[in-house]
């Protein structure tokens, strides 16, 4: 190489390098300026003593873990550092808050300053891409297709559940001493509700004839990947599961056959409607045929039923896993509840009835509140942006949240703040919530808040009101046969480590 293109190649280096440094300044002055504007102050409360890479916090973060009290050494960890502090792992330092006022920012005032698209390498191979792994247009317009159909309760069919109730109860032993793990029971419930109201038709794990279990296990195993791609992060690409491979494939080509049966079904009726006029003999309501109706597009459709699959499941099982453990713990709750219900003599309940059971929906309210079954959850700023709280000595001061900065917020920790929720924070107690003397807005929020507010909230409450119901009826003692106390069971949703293990008596 020639002294002449040595000098040129020196030369647009120290271009390059200038510029780069003029443009990091630049970028700092200007981020410096915003954050004066906004009388942001730093975070001065730090979850790290190691201040380079964080690695005591993960390391206490692991051995907390396996003790089965993350969330709990979270929630001491906000108490002590005033609900809103910085945190390093690697090389990446977030901010984490349990603060109402930071989390309504978020999740509903700035809404549009932060993502969850980064979720979307978790996700993909199972879900594809819809309302749950996108942001932006895309979510969008997952959003519209899908929220219209779930704003009112009367969207949960409770003919099906009552069809399915039978079923669960047939797996009950009702002597007083034989235990039964309802946790799992309740896994078989949800994902035969959830599959006869997205397909049109249960895949039938309860009465374990189907050749559709290989369904319920795939999905079960598929999960699993989700949750550990989550864990490692970046190093995923280093990963490779061949059964998770096969797992997410058999779950898609599984729900592909509703999908194009009822693109079909939609299709022939559309023809119908035009030579016959508008008879419209509309039947059960699936919805994925209500998916068809508004859009033709097959993959779309699959992508959404897998996206409302895996919110609605698991979240609906763990809360009935979560609440029944406490209710099975408390049995003066129990007879309560049992007396609510006899107001209705017996009868299955209609939506009006179940509405209107105070008490359960205390109860509902209060497990939801212990035991948030979505008790973490981040967003990634994706531009320079500011949260109200937490900044300075005092906390009181505004943040600078640069973009780039993962959010994280802890519902566990704020739902057990004793500032919010008194001095007995930790206990299950329904009675808190009796005569509307609770009315939380941004401090409770098990459902989150916004625009990405969780759509299927009257859906969940029905199903588990009706659940809970039919077992009040049913049953009349129902002892807790765990010896200890509950303990935490951490995936994408928080249920009980030990399950449900309970012992009943018929009514
Ligand atoms: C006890 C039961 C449930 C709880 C506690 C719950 C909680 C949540 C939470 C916290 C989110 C926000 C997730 C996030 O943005 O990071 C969410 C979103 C969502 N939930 Fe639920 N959920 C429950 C049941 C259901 C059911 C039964 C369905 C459907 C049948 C459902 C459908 C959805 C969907 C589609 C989203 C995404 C909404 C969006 O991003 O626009 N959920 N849910
Ligand atoms: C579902 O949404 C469509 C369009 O908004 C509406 O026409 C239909 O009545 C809804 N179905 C139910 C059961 O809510
Ligand atoms: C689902 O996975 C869990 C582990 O995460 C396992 O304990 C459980 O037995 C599995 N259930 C089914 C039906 O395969
Ligand atoms: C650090 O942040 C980047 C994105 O800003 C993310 O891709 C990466 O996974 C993070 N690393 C860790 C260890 O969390
Ligand atoms: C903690 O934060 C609250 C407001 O969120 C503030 O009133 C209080 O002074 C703070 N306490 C300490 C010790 O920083
Ligand atoms: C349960 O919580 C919701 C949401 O905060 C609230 O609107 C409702 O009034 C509560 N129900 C009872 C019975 O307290
Ligand atoms: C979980 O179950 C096992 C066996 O049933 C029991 O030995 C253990 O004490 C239980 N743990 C708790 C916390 O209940």
């Amino acid at each position: 190489m020639g002294f002449h293109s040595t000098r040129v190649l020196v030369l647009a280096a120290t271009v390059l390098t200038v510029a780069l440094v003029v443009s990091r300044i630049r970028r700092f002055l200007v981020r410096r300026q915003f954050a004066r504007l906004h009388g942001c102050k730093p975070i001065v409360r730090r979850a790290n003593k190691d201040p380079f890479f964080g690695l005591d916090r993960m390391y206490s973060f692991i051995q907390a873990a396996r003790e089965h009290k993350a969330l709990e050494t979270a929630r001491e960890r906000h108490r002590a550092l005033n609900y809103t502090f910085t945190s390093k792992q690697l090389l990446n330092s977030s901010i984490l808050t349990s603060e109402p006022e930071n989390i309504k920012t978020v999740l509903s005032i700035n809404f549009k300053h932060y993502g969850l698209g980064h979720r979307l390498q978790q996700f993909e191979p199972l879900l594809g891409k819809g309302i749950f792994d996108t942001d932006g247009d895309h979510w969008a317009m997952s959003r519209a297709l899908i929220r219209p159909n779930f704003t009112r309760d009367q969207v949960a069919d409770l003919a099906s559940f009552e069809h399915l109730i039978k079923d669960f109860f047939a797996l009950i032993p009702r002597d007083g001493y034989t235990v039964v793990d309802l946790q799992s029971l309740f896994f078989r419930y949800t994902i035969d509700s959830a599959t006869e109201f997205l397909f049109g038709q249960s895949v039938g794990s309860l009465r374990m004839t189907g050749s559709d279990l290989s369904f319920a296990e795939a999905f079960n195993y598929s999960q699993e990947a989700i949750t550990t791609r989550g864990m490692l992060g970046q190093l995923h690409r280093f990963y490779s599961d061949p059964k998770a491979d096969q797992s997410d494939r058999i779950c898609r080509e599984f729900a592909q056959q509703f999908v194009d049966e009822a693109v079909r079904i939609v299709q022939s009726e559309e023809k119908e409607d035009k030579n016959e006029g508008s008879e419209t003999k509309r039947q059960k309501y699936i919805f994925s045929h209500e998916l068809a109706r508004r859009t033709s597009d097959k993959r779309r459709i699959l992508d959404e039923l897998m996206n409302v699959l895996l919110a609605g499941r698991d979240t609906t099982a763990s809360m009935l896993s979560n609440m029944f453990f406490m209710l099975a713990k408390h049995p003066a709750v129990w007879s309560k509840l049992r007396r609510e219900v006899a107001s209705l003599e017996g009868r299955l309940p209609t939506y009006e009835e179940l509405r209107n059971l105070k008490y359960l929906r205390c109860c509902m309210n209060e497990s939801l509140r212990l035991h948030p079954v979505v008790p973490l959850n981040e967003r990634k700023a994706l531009q320079d942006t500011v949260l109200p709280v937490g900044g300075g000595k005092d906390g009181l001061s505004p943040v600078f949240v640069p973009k780039g900065t993962f959010v994280g917020y802890n519902i566990y920790a704020m739902h057990r703040r004793t500032d919010f929720y008194g001095p007995d924070a930790d206990q299950f107690r329904p009675e808190r919530w009796e005569n509307g003397r609770l009315q939380p807005r941004w401090e409770y929020l098990p459902f989150n808040g916004g625009p990405r507010i969780c759509v299927g909230q009257q859906y969940a409450l029905t199903e588990v009101g009706y659940v809970t119901v039919r077992m009040a009826q049913e049953f009349q003692t129902l002892e807790s046969r765990d010896p200890g106390p509950w303990e935490e069971s951490l995936t994408l949703t928080l249920s009980s480590r030990n399950g449900t293990k309970v012992c009943v008596t018929p009514a």
